[in-house]
């Protein structure tokens, strides 16, 4: 039999080195590509090309065969602290969208037949999540479209631009809609981090009795997916007969300050919570799992509690060894 072979776009990323690992796992020769190497974990793809995809000499190059499988993850994002300022709008934008345009395109004219694509649940209208108890985010909700983010709307447009791919040239790509992903080798600080991983750094970092800052009043609402669940409804929706969009999250939603509540307790202390002024987001999110469980017969079914044990262990051992 010969070797299935898959293109990672995004593999120095967390998400991204995760899926390379798996992929490794099951036995495919696997290339990555990325403006950077991973950061946290060797490189374990068979190929490693350091490059910017927003080039299309680039992407020529390293979509250079007919790949069975094309993942393309490469984006400028980050947490509410990158997407909700304002500052980086532009560049998310250009960025992002170059980077699928290039992809999309490429992938078609190397007869590549199916990609898949990393939506968000940003791409949802800000007006169906103002009620934190009760958000809507079912995949029929996200018309009419009103994201409450530049970032949102870059993946509004490429989610269409891969599936009109599929309408227009017979592609099969493969578009899921990611609610908020956590884990170990996330981004745990420098301005990208999201909320679990910020949440475990704090918690980490400050002694029992101490206070931490939270953004907001800490009653907004997310669900958050574990990394593991992630890959696996990745790899079933790419192999799946069923294009998509669909969600891939987490419904167990909580409040930031729960989710608070949640890490101080793994960690064993007692902690303040400073509730101060900062990029919030939507009021409320989670995600709606009817349809990814009508369409591939799985959801993520993982506590959040356990990801959290796993992920606080790892941001834990790199805040003592950042103070040593
Ligand atoms: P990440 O930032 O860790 O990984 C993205 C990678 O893309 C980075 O390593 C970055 O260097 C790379 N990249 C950016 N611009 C590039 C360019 N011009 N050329 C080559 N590589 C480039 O993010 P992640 O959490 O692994 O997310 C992966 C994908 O999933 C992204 O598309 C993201 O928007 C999407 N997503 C993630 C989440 C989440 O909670 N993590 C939620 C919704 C959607
Ligand atoms: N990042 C962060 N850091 N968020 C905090 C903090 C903190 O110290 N304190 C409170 N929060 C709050 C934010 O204000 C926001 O209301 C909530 O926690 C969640 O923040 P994030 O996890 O950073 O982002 P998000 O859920 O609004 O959006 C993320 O998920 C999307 C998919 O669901 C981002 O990662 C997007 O890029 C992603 O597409």
């Amino acid at each position: 039999m010969t070797q299935k072979t898959a293109l990672v776009c995004g593999a120095g990323g967390f998400i991204g080195g995760h899926l390379v690992h798996r992929l490794k796992q099951e036995g495919f020769w696997v290339r990555g590509v990325d403006l950077k190497f991973p950061e946290f974990r060797d490189v374990e793809a068979d190929d490693f090309v350091i490059g910017d995809l927003r080039r299309q000499d680039v992407c020529e190059r390293v979509i250079d065969r007919r790949f069975d499988e094309v993942y393309q993850l490469a984006a400028d994002m980050g947490g509410a602290g990158y997407i909700f300022t304002g500052e980086h709008d532009a560049d998310i934008m250009h960025n992002s969208a170059t980077i699928n345009l290039n992809i999309a395109d490429l992938c078609h004219k190397r007869n590549v037949r199916r990609v898949f694509y990393s939506s968000s649940a940003c791409m949802y209208p800000a007006y169906n999540q103002e009620d934190p108890e009760n958000p809507k985010c079912a995949e029929d909700s996200a018309y009419p479209a009103a994201p409450d983010s530049e970032y949102g709307w870059e993946k509004l447009f490429s989610e269409r631009l891969f599936l009109a791919y599929n309408r227009n040239h017979g592609m099969s790509n493969r578009v899921a809609r990611y609610h908020n992903i956590f884990g170990p080798q996330g981004t745990w600080q420098g301005g990208k981090e999201k909320a679990p991983a910020a949440i475990c750094r704090k918690v980490a970092s400050t002694p029992n009795n101490g206070e931490i800052e939270i953004w907001g009043d800490g009653l907004q609402t997310r669900s958050f997916l574990y990394i593991d669940e992630c890959i696996e409804g990745t790899l079933r929706l790419t192999r799946s007969g069923f294009e998509g969009p669909v969600n891939i999250g987490s419904d167990e939603m909580v409040t930031i300050n729960q989710l608070v509540d949640i890490v101080s307790d793994i960690a064993g202390k007692t902690l303040h919570k400073k509730h101060i002024d900062g990029p919030t987001g939507v009021r409320g999110r989670n995600s709606d799992n009817k349809l990814i469980e009508e369409r591939l017969g799985w959801r993520p079914s993982q506590p959040l509690r356990s990801g959290l044990e796993e992920t606080y262990a790892w941001i834990e051992r790199n805040v003592r060894r950042n103070a040593a």
